[in-house]
């Protein structure tokens, strides 16, 4: 087994026996939605539905990157992709670094589009090796394998500086998503991995000429604590020292989906901690246009299709009851509905120039 291999399943295996959620929160219990007593439309007539980068997904939902490369990873992303298709939601592969310096692991990433044939599928390529030299044609080799609707490229910069050997070469990274955005059609997708995107990111990451962002801010698994039971096992002193103090290291989910809104047009997927469908709902009010969610769909995974499905089914519901308890027929209604932003994430958004309140102003009709 491969260094990459091993370290594929210690993250598996740690993110589902260890507590690797971070002690501070995502920010969405202070943003609180208007409930109506007269909601003035049926139940039945409320749709859910979107459209992501010209696929129809059944709710605004996609399963966060997760994984490949390893067998346990194929088991995982055939029951993601069965259901991902079933559901008609969408599903981000793990990173295809693996699959490009190891092909014969290819087939743990291409099952994917084998039983999903028709909704979202996003590829997944780092930061780090685009540092370390790869381009435009590993990141086509990603796209066609699974014959991907984006390609999310992932920042992970404090995963690699907690890591054992992390790649922590962040330098000429902007100039890199330049050239891709620039030789690859395929839309691509800046996404963080715990720790939030700050608007002054976004903002780079949109002139680059990206696409879109997923957010993964502070609030649900944390690539610190994952790294810090990691080091803590084979003995690294140092790496269990840096995991722990920055365990909740970042910026709240729900501040970053303020900040990237109000400042870029990008396409938004709300991550990191995101674990209802309420906080779903809560993130598309503060414009994201997706929820994602990764551990809670690991977790379900692993427990086998018709567990993920009575989740995803449980979820979906629950976005479409809330959209029906705030009077949003669609998802264009629930863009526009008023929404209170109170307490520390108020403040945070305040002193970096937000103002809150213009989301308490929207009218309600
Ligand atoms: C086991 C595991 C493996 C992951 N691998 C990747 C990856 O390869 N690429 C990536 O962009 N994000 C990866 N992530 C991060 C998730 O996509 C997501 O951003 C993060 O876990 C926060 O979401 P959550 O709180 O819902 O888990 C992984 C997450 C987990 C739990």
């Amino acid at each position: 087994m491969s260094g990459i291999e091993r370290r594929k399943l210690h993250h598996i295996r740690v993110s589902l026996d260890k507590n690797v959620e971070t002690d501070i929160t995502t920010g969405f219990e202070d943003i609180r939605l208007i409930h109506r007593a007269l909601p003035e439309i049926d139940l039945d007539e409320v749709s859910s539905e979107v459209t992501f980068f010209g696929k129809r997904l059944q709710a605004p939902l996609i399963i966060s990157a997760i994984t490949g490369g390893t067998e346990e990873a194929f088991k995982i992303n055939e029951v993601l992709a069965e259901v991902a298709e079933d559901k008609q939601i969408g599903l981000g592969v793990g990173s295809q670094r693996i699959a490009i310096s190891q092909p014969e692991t290819i087939p743990t990433f291409n099952i994917v589009r084998e039983k999903a044939p028709t909704t979202f599928i996003m590829g997944n390529l780092g930061c780090p090796q685009l540092s370390l030299g790869w381009g435009v044609t590993e990141a086509k080799k990603c796209i066609e394998m699974i014959e991907a609707d984006a390609l999310a490229v992932h920042m992970n910069p404090l995963q690699e500086a907690v890591q054992v050997d992390g790649d922590t070469n962040y330098s000429g990274i902007y100039k890199k998503i330049s050239e891709l955005s620039q030789q690859i059609e395929t839309p691509l997708i800046m996404k963080e991995t715990g720790a939030g995107i700050a608007w002054e990111d976004a903002v780079m990451m949109e002139k680059s000429g990206a696409s879109g962002i997923e957010i993964s801010g502070v609030g649900g698994t944390s690539w610190s604590a994952v790294e810090y039971h990691i080091a803590k096992e084979v003995g690294e002193k140092n790496m269990e020292y840096l995991g722990n103090a920055l365990w909740n290291w970042g910026i709240p989910t729900a501040i970053s989906v303020v900040e990237v809104s109000n400042k870029t047009d990008l396409s938004i997927i709300a991550s990191g901690g995101i674990r209802t469908g309420v906080e779903i709902v809560k993130s598309i009010s503060l414009g994201a246009d997706l929820g994602g969610m990764a551990r809670p769909f690991l977790e379900k995974a692993v427990q086998g299709k018709e567990a993920l499905a009575e989740f995803i089914d449980n979820i979906i519901k629950e976005i479409q009851v809330t959209m029906f308890l705030v009077g949003a027929k669609n998802i264009g209604d629930l863009k526009k509905i008023p929404v209170l932003i109170m307490g520390k994430t108020a403040e945070w958004l305040k002193l970096r120039g937000f103002d809150h309140n213009e989301y308490a102003r929207r009218n309600i009709e």
